[in-house]
């Protein structure tokens, strides 16, 4: 059976209060719009195609990797007009089902459910809810049978009684929405054509509206204002935690945590709370992370522990490597096994050898570390002379003392030793020792000036 989908997204979203198209809002750190066209590829559909309107080509431009057919809708003249715009693309049998860009939690099995259901005729997504104030009200006749749906502002006191409510989510064959759709007039208080009409005009022609209803309240909640932006987030924030807890990963505390992207984790990883993983994010086994860190594009290989208040951004670590607390890894940094980082650390563009330690106040950028390095703490790369980067090689079992400044480009080979506050321009050959400070003189029998004797 073919089946095509439409994904209504011209709205502006006055709500949201923003400049930026509702749709482009992120959930988990992906548009909104965006989750939805995830869920509808599932049920692997000829083609889809996204109604836009307002900001249309900011909403094209952000979603322009996916396969989509965009249907311009200059005027938002409701949702049935909406749907309009985008048949005359359609052509063939089959079942169109007519989705929302702002109700990103719908889940796929739902759809499938609505799409066997459209196979005989036009049906009709409803859920129960507790207060359907601002919903479409579901009519349904002494039998049960659905009649039709009425907009909120349209209802009658005694209608604005009834709980089942339209969600939006419809589906139907092609020949209904071409017979139906075209009939739809804009006679009612928004002087909108509703797309829901199509149902009243199948039931007065003799044809049953069949409808399913939705597993929970949330999976069709429609975002509107940043308040329902905030539900839908920690819904599904809760959802995917409870996903990682069940495939054995500990977590601190559910509700503090914010996975933005995807997070895969191997056996007997921990998550303190308020950590927020970005992008992909690989933890393998035993893995530790501390409160509050960000681990942002990162791959985190067994046995590591990430300590409290890191920020780590497109960083790769080997096994047993130790990170923070405090400590920020900026992209290009690769840590070897059972490298250290300690606090207060900066690291940029800088690969850091087996068993190597940087452990405290130092900036390491466009560096090579060899085996075992010792880093002093308050050592800085000056990698940069204000018009070009520059490189420091450091090599095996090298010591670099406390306070140290190395002036790129810089290379120390092998077993090298920097003295404690040197500052580095020239480069130092294998096992060499390098004093770059100012030589210590004591001057006996000093007497502070302005101070006097105390002996007087
Ligand atoms: C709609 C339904 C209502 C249902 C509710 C569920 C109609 C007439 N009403 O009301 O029965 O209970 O959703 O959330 O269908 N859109 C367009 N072009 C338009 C108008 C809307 O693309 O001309 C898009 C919007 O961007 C949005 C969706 O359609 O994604 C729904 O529009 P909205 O204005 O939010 O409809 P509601 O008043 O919420
Ligand atoms: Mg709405």
């Amino acid at each position: 059976m073919k089946l095509e989908v439409i994904i209504l997204a011209a709205g502006q979203g006055k709500r949201m209060k923003s400049p930026l198209p509702k749709v482009l809002h992120a959930l988990a750190g992906t548009p909104l719009l965006e989750h939805v066209i995830r869920t509808a590829q599932g049920l692997e559909p000829a083609a889809i195609h996204v109604v836009i309107g307002h900001g249309s080509e900011q909403v094209q431009k952000a979603l322009a990797h996916y396969d989509i057919n965009w249907v311009i809708q200059e005027d938002q003249l409701g949702t049935g007009h909406a749907v309009l715009q985008a048949l005359p693309y359609i052509s063939g049998g089959g079942v169109i089902l007519v989705l929302y860009g702002d109700v990103p939690l719908i889940r796929l099995s739902t759809l499938q459910n609505l799409v066997q259901h459209a196979q005989a005729g036009p049906a009709l997504l409803t859920a129960k809810l507790a207060n359907p104030i601002g919903y479409g009200r579901v009519l349904r006749d002494a039998h049960g049978a659905l009649v039709a749906v009425v907009e909120d502002k349209d209802a009658t006191p005694a209608e604005r009684e009834v709980q089942e409510v339209n969600t939006g989510l419809v589906a139907a064959p092609r020949g209904d929405f071409l017979r139906y759709l075209p009939c739809v007039k804009r006679d009612n208080q928004q002087g909108e054509y509703y797309l829901p009409d199509i149902l009243s005009l199948a039931v007065a022609n003799g044809k049953a509206v069949s409808s399913c209803t939705a597993e929970s309240e949330l999976e069709v909640l429609g975002v509107n204002d940043r308040v329902q932006l905030n539900q839908v987030e920690r819904e599904y924030q809760r959802r995917l935690a409870e996903q990682l807890m069940r495939e054995g990963v500990n977590i601190a505390d559910p509700a503090r945590l914010d996975i933005r992207g995807s997070l895969s984790c191997g056996a007997d990883v921990s998550i303190d709370i308020n950590v927020v993983f970005e992008g992909t994010v690989t933890l393998g086994d035993n893995i530790t992370v501390g409160p509050n860190c960000v681990l942002s594009d990162v791959s985190v290989a067994d046995g590591s522990i990430i300590h409290p208040m890191s920020h780590l951004q497109q960083v790769v670590i080997g096994k047993d490597c130790s990170v923070g607390p405090y400590a920020r890894l900026r992209a290009g940094t690769i840590l070897s096994d059972g490298a250290r980082i300690g606090n207060f650390v900066e690291t940029k563009k800088a690969s850091i050898g087996p068993g190597s330690k940087i452990n405290h106040l130092s900036y390491i950028g466009d560096c090579d570390l060899g085996v075992e390095v010792n880093i002093g703490a308050g050592t800085i790369t000056c990698n940069y002379d204000g018009l070009n980067k520059h490189k420091t090689d450091i090599g095996n079992g090298v010591f670099v003392g406390s306070n140290s400044t190395l002036v790129a480009p810089l290379q120390i080979h092998e077993q090298g030793f920097v003295a404690a506050g040197s500052t580095i321009t020239k480069s130092i050959a294998k096992g060499e020792l390098a004093v770059s400070r100012a030589r210590q003189r004591n001057v006996e029998g000093w007497v502070r000036p302005g101070r006097r004797d105390t002996k007087d």
